[in-house]
């Protein structure tokens, strides 16, 4: 079978992630099976437009996730999580619980390739965020499939510096890092175009779990190169002390970034050999990012909510 004839079931079609790995699979060729859970809404539509085949379906419905793995050649798995507050209202154990009914539905179809999205700090020890330790808990579950599989874990996405409550519509950003601390971020366009290339090379890829990104920036990078896109000042700050002091969810993401395990270790090099035109944190601005750093500097000052 050609790339093109060969089909890939992308969860969370209709989000970052999954969008970014449709968008990415199509444009390489593969014919692409996306699971949405509302076949009539606009972000189905235009996956339906972009040629993608919808399999409808609820991440709680084990029948809809088997009978969308039919004559599926690989599977790109992403869940929702706690992390991401009242988004979805996901429990880290309805988190792990997906993504293993998903692994057992790929294995039992017999996927030739099955590529799970990660994150960064994931690793052999626990990190104390729950959102996080639901991840090392479905990659050990992985290891224990024979199965084909890659295991991606992404750094933080660029997007996320545009949230609201981040402080860039008072022209004041703070985030983890300090800013003189280097941490790595990805395009969410980046993920599926490295994913692309992964599912191409699975005599590369299949048994690796990586680290994937796209630069890596510190804090005072980030304030001169916003502002330059701005074209006005944006200062950078790390959350203050008192603000992480009462807020243990903060608190622990930043000990994570100064432990070294939410900033990142991607091997860049590899990844910019892999897709050459990874975007740099100046071109993500130039590109994707520059319409929501228009709207982030414009927005109503919110709450903080990360995603
Ligand atoms: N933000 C970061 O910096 C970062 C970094 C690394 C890892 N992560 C991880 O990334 C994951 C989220 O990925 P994302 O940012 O791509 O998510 P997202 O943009 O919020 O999209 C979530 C997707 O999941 C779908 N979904 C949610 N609940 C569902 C259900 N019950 N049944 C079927 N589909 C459902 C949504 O569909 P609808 O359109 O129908 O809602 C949407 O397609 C989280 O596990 C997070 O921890 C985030």
């Amino acid at each position: 079978m050609t790339t093109n004839e060969k089909i890939v079931l992308v969860f969370g079609a209709t989000g970052q992630q999954g969008g970014s790995v449709a968008t990415a699979l199509r444009a390489a060729g593969w014919a692409v099976r996306a699971f949405v859970r509302d076949a009539e809404g606009e972000k189905a539509k235009t996956l339906a437009a972009a040629g993608c085949q919808l399999a409808k379906g609820n991440l709680g419905d084990q029948y809809a996730i088997e009978a969308a793995m039919a004559g599926v050649y690989g599977v790109f798995s992403v869940q929702p999580s706690s992390g991401q507050g009242d988004a979805y209202g996901v429990s880290d154990a309805q988190e792990i619980a997906y993504a293993t009914m998903i692994a057992d539905a790929a294995q039992v179809a017999g996927v030739g390739h099955f590529v799970y999205s990660s994150i960064n700090a994931a690793g052999d020890r626990a990190t104390g965020m729950g959102h996080f330790d639901s991840k090392i808990a479905v990659e050990t579950y992985l290891a224990s499939l024979p199965m084909p599989i890659t295991v991606v874990r992404p750094s933080a996405f660029m997007e996320i510096l545009m949230l609201p409550g981040l402080g860039l519509d008072q022209a004041s950003l703070s985030f983890f890092m300090r800013p003189d601390q280097p941490m790595q971020f990805i395009a969410a366009a980046d993920i599926g175009r490295i994913i692309a290339m992964v599912l191409a090379r699975p005599e590369r890829f299949v048994g690796r779990t990586m680290e994937i990104a796209s630069d890596f920036i510190t804090g005072e990078q980030l304030a001169a190169k916003l502002s330059q896109a701005a074209e006005q000042t944006i200062s950078y700050q790390r959350f203050p002390d008192a603000m992480l002091a009462e807020n243990p969810f903060l608190r622990r993401l930043a000990a994570l970034v100064d432990e070294g395990r939410l900033a990142g270790s991607a091997d860049l090099d590899e990844l910019r050999a892999l897709v050459p035109d990874l975007y740099t944190f100046d071109s993500w601005l130039a590109g994707p990012g520059k319409s929501l750093l228009k709207e982030a500097l414009r927005a109503e000052t919110g709450a903080l909510s990360l995603r």
